[in-house]
């Protein structure tokens, strides 16, 4: 089939990957011109493992290209993925302003029959006005739908090629039969609905894994009051197949660009509503104050942080990506400067986007560097090669041997018999 992607974001640019494998002759418009030309260039714009080499397999075998044209993509179309972008605004409300453009540029270009599908995460209703835009500036005949999608950073190709299930929201049958084709070689369960339903999807599923993460990081506080160990927990929680043991590990508490936004979205939904989510307010609560906590550790264990050299690994906002949006890390970085403490941080894809972020953050281009006259050494992002990095040589590097470990990723036993004094999230 012909498709369009309007995006080139994660989103965007994974599923153009993938549709194309599967054979459709996909085009991408994206309006960041920078990009574009990147990308015609072979260039990926972000890390994404597997990304560049399907990229370049598709755009070898001519079924997928990239463009600023809203003109060449569209007319041919038979689906148009909308996959831009929906930031937060200062109010907890995700700005739609990229979804409706896109659907009005979409709507000045149809020529034909095609169905329009909301990929991007967005409140109850909002597929509906972008149809309502459309309709407004176009006679031809058209239809909507709503496709949200699930893939996680990191691991972005293989959850699209092997995805739990495939979401299709639409009130056309025609619209239906058309996403099903179009996703027809993928497993995974079909769930068809009506549009507002999958929107909800979307927002349901992120808010019930964000509750977990904040679930069992107040299990581990209760931990560090009562001296239990929140890991050993989690995995006599987790056996229990009705509780599941993905999304159990406690830590600084959770980022990116989509549970603080998506959780902060659907509670205001609801209270446009009148609905008060206590629950989800909770949950939205308990993230905040985890990262502030840890803060407080650092405090505690180290005293006055003025001229304190902290040494931090991890800057991403989890493991296998270079997105540092709403990360923990950069937090806590911004916390320990303003305090007076002098920040030497590393990581292994997200350095460059940190210092976007924190232009005036020190980097080093060895994770061992972290260690050089440190007064501590934070673990932020869960990132698995620090647990083999040579951690002899590094206690031999610090001033003072203090491992604070966010993400509780290295052995406390190990780490105390190489001499440093280790502390974690809710693990004695
Ligand atoms: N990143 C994820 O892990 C993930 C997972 C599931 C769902 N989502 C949702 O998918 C949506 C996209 O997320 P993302 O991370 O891919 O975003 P992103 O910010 O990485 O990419 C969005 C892209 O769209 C482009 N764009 C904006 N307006 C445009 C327009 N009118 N025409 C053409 N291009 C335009 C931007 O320049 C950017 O390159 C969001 O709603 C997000 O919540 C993201």
């Amino acid at each position: 089939m012909k498709i369009a992607i309007i995006g080139a974001g994660y989103v965007g640019l994974v599923s153009a990957a993938v549709f194309s494998k599967l054979g459709h002759k996909v085009c991408v418009v994206e309006k960041n011109k920078d990009r574009v030309a990147n990308l015609k260039a072979g260039k990926a714009p972000f890390y994404e493992p597997n990304l560049p080499e399907l990229l370049k397999e598709a755009t070898k075998s001519g079924k997928l290209s990239v463009t600023d044209d809203y003109a060449q993509a569209i007319p041919n179309a038979e689906v148009i993925f909308i996959c831009v972008g929906t930031p937060m605004l200062a109010n907890g409300e995700p700005d739609l302003s990229y979804v409706f453009g896109a659907a009005k540029d979409i709507a000045h270009h149809i020529k034909n029959y095609c169905v329009v599908v909301d990929k991007s995460t967005v409140p109850v209703g909002t597929t509906e006005k972008v149809k309502k835009i459309i309709a407004d500036a176009t006679k031809l005949d058209f239809d909507v739908a709503s496709c949200p999608e699930f893939l996680r950073e990191g691991s972005a190709i293989e959850n699209t090629l092997n995805p739990d299930r495939i979401v299709i929201g639409t009130d056309s049958k025609r619209a239906r039969d058309i996403l099903l084709e179009v996703h027809g070689k993928l497993p995974g369960e079909r769930v068809t609905t009506d549009i507002r339903t999958a929107e909800i999807i979307k927002y349901a599923s992120n808010a019930f894994l964000a509750t977990k993460i904040s679930f069992i990081n107040e299990i581990a506080n209760l931990c560090d009051e009562v001296g239990a160990n929140v890991d050993d927990v989690a995995v006599g929680m987790g056996l229990d197949p009705r509780i599941g043991k993905a999304f159990l590990k406690a830590g600084i508490g959770y980022g990116g660009s989509c549970f603080p936004k998506d959780t902060k979205a659907l509670h205001h939904m609801a209270l446009s509503k009148d609905y008060n989510f206590k629950l989800l307010r909770a949950v939205i609560e308990v993230n905040g104050s985890q990262r502030r906590k840890f803060m407080g550790t650092i405090r505690n264990k180290l005293g006055d942080l003025n001229e304190k050299n902290i040494g931090v690994l991890g800057l991403a906002f989890k493991n296998n990506t270079d997105d540092v949006r709403e990360s923990a890390a950069l937090d806590i970085i911004s916390w320990l400067t303003k305090e007076g403490a002098k920040v030497k941080g590393y990581d292994p894809e997200a350095m460059p986007n940190a210092k976007k972020a924190l232009p005036a953050l020190t980097t080093v281009n060895k994770a061992e560097d972290v260690a050089v006259d440190a007064d501590a050494i934070l673990i932020l992002t869960e990132w698995s090669k620090f647990v083999d990095l040579n951690w002899a040589e590094m206690r031999r590097k610090v001033k003072n041997p203090v491992i604070l470990d966010g993400r509780n990723l290295l052995n406390s036993v190990k780490m105390r018999k190489l001499g440093f004094k280790y502390y974690s999230v809710g693990r004695p």
